[in-house]
């Protein structure tokens, strides 16, 4: 059996999809909107999840103010109130769809945890619109 904890974090960040070297007309025509020169912003919802195993003796999976910190200091001081294309270097080179920025999120956040649970990164572009990346 195991037992599952989350945290909800937030990040507002403008970006750009774009793929260098793809004309104008073809990238407007796969990215639309997204593809606008002078970016946009969206306000990203994130749901952080560790699952694994209980530590009998805490009581705890992990301790929640560990996973808050773990949050602020890798995806909120790194994105939040940013340009993605341009202040960062995540994504200098790599396009930042929901998709590509939960893989980036997920993998700075795994770094930091024990290796034996599994990290859930579901990342709200908007309402309606979300991504999962999953694994341990
Ligand atoms: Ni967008």
């Amino acid at each position: 059996m195991e037992i599952s904890v989350s945290r909800k974090s937030h990040f507002n960040a403008a970006h750009r999809l774009h793929v260098a070297n793809w004309t104008d007309e073809r990238n407007k025509q796969v990215f639309g909107t997204c593809n606008n020169p002078n970016y946009h912003g969206h306000n990203y919802d994130l749901i952080v999840t560790v699952t694994g195993q209980l530590d009998e003796e805490t009581g705890y999976l992990i301790d929640t103010k560990i996973l808050r910190d773990i949050i602020k200091e890798e995806v909120e001081d790194r994105f939040d109130h940013k340009n993605l294309n341009l202040d960062t270097e995540e994504f200098k080179s790599v396009n930042p769809t929901a998709e590509n920025i939960a893989v980036v999120i997920w993998r700075l956040i795994h770094k930091r945890l024990n290796k034996n649970v599994t990290l859930t990164v579901k990342l709200y572009e908007t309402e309606r619109n979300f991504v999962e990346y999953s694994g341990r």
